[in-house]
This record gives structure tokens, C-alpha cells and sequence, in this order.
């Protein structure tokens, strides 16, 4: 799928000072609403784990559902949403992660992933690799193996894809 790449930058759509001055938002929304691209990008990021025997994909609430959940599908996987502590009704474990300012939270049903499940976890986008990092930390807990990471975007001028182990990281664009 040659021209994906060049097709995905140019719907994706930039927004200064979004969330907060200073800060240029990557919107994937114009990506989601054309279901040809939304097909081809699901598949580019499953792409790289076919054969890999993920058994289990994880993605951090909000928009890492979005895509982990058709990626599950294209792997023929389970899906399990790890979510901001509050919001998971059954026994969870947790693990907190820092921001730019102050802290936050995730956590995963204890039963979500089992002992010798192989993970994929996806997301839309790696900036610090907080966040990422407490889903893998949460997937190790529960007994899986983080067999590695996929995004739409990876923000290569911060220090995400060295902290995860650029070896597990797989990004369709980087910035
Ligand atoms: C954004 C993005 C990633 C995370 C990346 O989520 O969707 O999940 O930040 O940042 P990091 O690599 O520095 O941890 P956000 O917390 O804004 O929430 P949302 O997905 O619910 O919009
Ligand atoms: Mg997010």
C-alpha cells in the first residue's frame, strides 16, 4: 500500500494551540470518516504483528480504541480496554504514569490478559511514551508478554520510542 503514507499526512489534520497554547494537535478524525483509508490504516498497523501470535490487543481509552479495536479484529484477537482509574467496573490492577503536570492513571481488568498472553498495544499516537509504558507495565503484571506497540504517529523528537524499546515500536507516520 505505496501511497498510504502521503494519503494519511494529507487528511490528517493539524490544530494550533489545541489542547493548549503552543501545542500543534495531530486530528485523526478526517482519517476515521473515510472508510476506504480507515480500512488501509487498520490494516497497515496490524501489518507488522500478522505471524507474531498476538493472542490479546490493549488500547488506552480514548482514541487508542479506535484503532485498537479493528486491529484486534484484523489479528483475530481479543481486545481489552485499558481506562482511566474510575471507570472499569470489575477487580482491575493499576499503575500510574507522570505528566507534564502532575500525574494520571490506568488500569487494566485482572482478568483482561492472562499469564502467557502475547500483546499488542495500540495507540494513536507516541509522544513521552507515558502512557504506553503503564499499559505495557500493566500488560507485565498480569503475566503477559508486551510483544510490541503500534501507532498512527510517532513524535520522534521526544523520547517515547527509546523508552518503550525502539525494537517493539511500530509507527505509520513520524513527525
Ligand atoms: C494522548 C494520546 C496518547 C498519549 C500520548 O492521549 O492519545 O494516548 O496522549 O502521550 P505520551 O506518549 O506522552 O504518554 P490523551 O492523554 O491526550 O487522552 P485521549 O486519548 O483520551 O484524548
Ligand atoms: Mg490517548
Amino acid at each position: 500500500d505505496s501511497n498510504l503514507i502521503e494519503d494519511v499526512k494529507t487528511r490528517i489534520r493539524d490544530v494550533p494551540d489545541f489542547p493548549k497554547p503552543g501545542i500543534l494537535f495531530k486530528d485523526v478524525t478526517p482519517v476515521l470518516a473515510d472508510p476506504h483509508l480507515f480500512g488501509r490504516v487498520v490494516n497497515a498497523m496490524a501489518a507488522p504483528f500478522r505471524g507474531r501470535h498476538i493472542t490479546k490487543v490493549v488500547a488506552v481509552e480514548a482514541r487508542g480504541f479506535l484503532l485498537g479495536a479493528p486491529i484486534a479484529l484484523a489479528l483475530h484477537t481479543g481486545f481489552a480496554p485499558a481506562r482511566k482509574p474510575g471507570k472499569l467496573p470489575y477487580k482491575s490492577v493499576m499503575e500510574r504514569y507522570s505528566l507534564e503536570y502532575g500525574e494520571d492513571g490506568l488500569q487494566l481488568h485482572e482478568d483482561a490478559v492472562s499469564r502467557g498472553d502475547r500483546v499488542l498495544i495500540v495507540d494513536d499516537l507516541l509522544a513521552t511514551g507515558g502512557t504506553a509504558s503503564a499499559a505495557a507495565r500493566l500488560v507485565s503484571k498480569l503475566g503477559g508478554e508486551v510483544v510490541g506497540f503500534s501507532f498512527l504517529i510517532s513524535l520522534d523528537f521526544l523520547p517515547g520510542r527509546e523508552r518503550l524499546g525502539s525494537e517493539k515500536v511500530c509507527a505509520l507516520l513520524n513527525y
